[in-house]
């Protein structure tokens, strides 16, 4: 286990070391001697070398199956020997790597004890977790029978105990009512363009602890699934969590740089259901709104004549200060226009400016306006004018 002692900073009292655990996917691979592959082509390379030719044949056509949707073909054969599961595995590093980083961000504040892996294959990213998390308990379950048995041969050969691997079905699995888990975590495996997504989302949210997060990512390759996914997980009965969903980029087999959306849900019954308006503005970030749109029209009459041709919209808040100088009067607002928030400063100077941004970053404006008005009060009286 890799672990970094941090010394105590000072003086005696503290006389307890605290351990971190640093433990990463190259560990990972060096343990597992799982290989990455950078190209398609030496991934066939490593398999001809491996195997008789009419067995990477077998392989070829199963990898075709993919391609034709028969997911359950491909696994079938794939999942049939240890060494070929994990040599398959190699093409889906940089993908792991993308969603291990992802997982150990939202979870930079917190030590699940119960962590499930729903749809875990043949467990890298269950047997990563438990040696990540040694203190916590990890349950994986697939479909798959054989991939079930190829992931307990992997946590047998890492010696991992925190671990246990079942057979059992996304969408009506079942754990005793008391057994909730402070991580849920589905990587490409649920049913993501059928009615039984809300189905497979509703059991894994049953399983999830008050506090706890579910992480999933699925292939949503285009808007209309994920659209759909956001729905799904509405109408599931958990809220997906804007703040620490993602958009994951990792490279494919082919090579290609891919980015897709990751969501991150709880299930707190305390909180509102993601509008679509949110969902959208999160959606969009893919275009990098986040830094193409948060401009500042220093041209001021560019700012004036963008917010006025931006309807319909509705003011959230805004505040007006009149100086005490008498220099004039400032206006600060809030407002909302579909999945955007437009923040628009304006005097009776002339002076314009506009900012605009993806409205799941409202919640960061409470600082801005905050800061604004510690500001202002200083030289200005502030009225509120919503
Ligand atoms: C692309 S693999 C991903 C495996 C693992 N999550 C990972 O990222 O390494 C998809 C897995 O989902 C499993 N799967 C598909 N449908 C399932 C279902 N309804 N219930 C449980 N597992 C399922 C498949 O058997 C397969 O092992």
């Amino acid at each position: 286990m890799s672990g970094t002692n941090l010394a105590p900073t000072s003086g005696d009292c503290i006389n307890k070391w605290i351990t971190v655990n640093t433990y990463c996917l190259q560990d990972f691979l060096e343990e597992t001697k799982l290989k990455r592959f950078e190209s398609l082509h030496q991934f066939w390379r490593e398999l001809d070398s491996k195997y008789p030719p009419q067995k990477v044949k077998e392989l070829e056509r199963a990898y075709a199956k993919l391609e034709d949707n028969d997911e359950a073909g491909f696994y079938a054969t794939i999942f049939s020997d240890y060494e070929l599961a994990l040599t398959f595995s190699g093409l889906r590093i940089s993908l792991c790597q993308a969603v291990i980083d992802w997982i150990l961000v939202c979870l930079s504040e917190s030590n699940p004890q119960k962590i499930l892996d729903a749809g875990c294959g043949n467990g890298i990213l269950t047997c990563f977790l438990a040696k990540r998390f040694p203190d916590a308990t990890i349950i994986g379950i697939d479909i798959s029978a054989e991939g079930i048995e190829q992931a307990r041969k992997l946590a047998l050969n890492l010696s991992l105990t925190n671990i246990k691997f079942e057979v059992g079905d996304i969408k009506d699995f079942s754990f005793d009512a008391t057994d909730s888990f402070d991580l849920i975590l589905s990587v490409a495996a649920l049913e993501v363009t059928s009615p039984f997504l809300i189905k497979q989302l509703h059991n894994l949210g049953k399983h999830l602890s008050e506090d706890g997060l579910m992480l999933n990512f699925e292939k949503l390759s285009n808007p209309q699934i994920q659209k759909y996914f956001v729905q799904a997980l509405g109408e599931s009965g958990i809220c997906a969590d804007l703040e620490k969903s993602k958009w994951l980029s990792y490279e494919n087999a082919d090579g290609d740089e891919i980015h897709l959306p990751a969501f991150a849900s709880t299930k707190k019954s305390d909180q509102e259901p993601i509008s679509n308006d949110l969902a959208q503005s999160f959606l969009l970030t893919e275009f990098n709104l986040l830094s193409s749109l948060d401009l500042s029209f220093k041209q001021e009459a560019l700012s004036e004549l963008l917010f006025n041709q931006i309807n319909p919209k509705q003011l959230v808040r805004g505040y007006k200060a009149g100086f005490n100088d008498g220099s004039g009067t400032y206006w600060f607002e809030q407002w909302q226009s579909g999945p955007f928030a437009l923040l628009y400063e304006h005097t009776n100077q002339g002076y314009r400016n506009l900012r605009i941004l993806p409205l799941y970053l409202a919640a960061n404006f409470d600082q801005i306006f905050e800061e604004w008005l510690d500001q202002t009060a200083k030289y200005a009286d502030l009225e509120q004018i919503k």
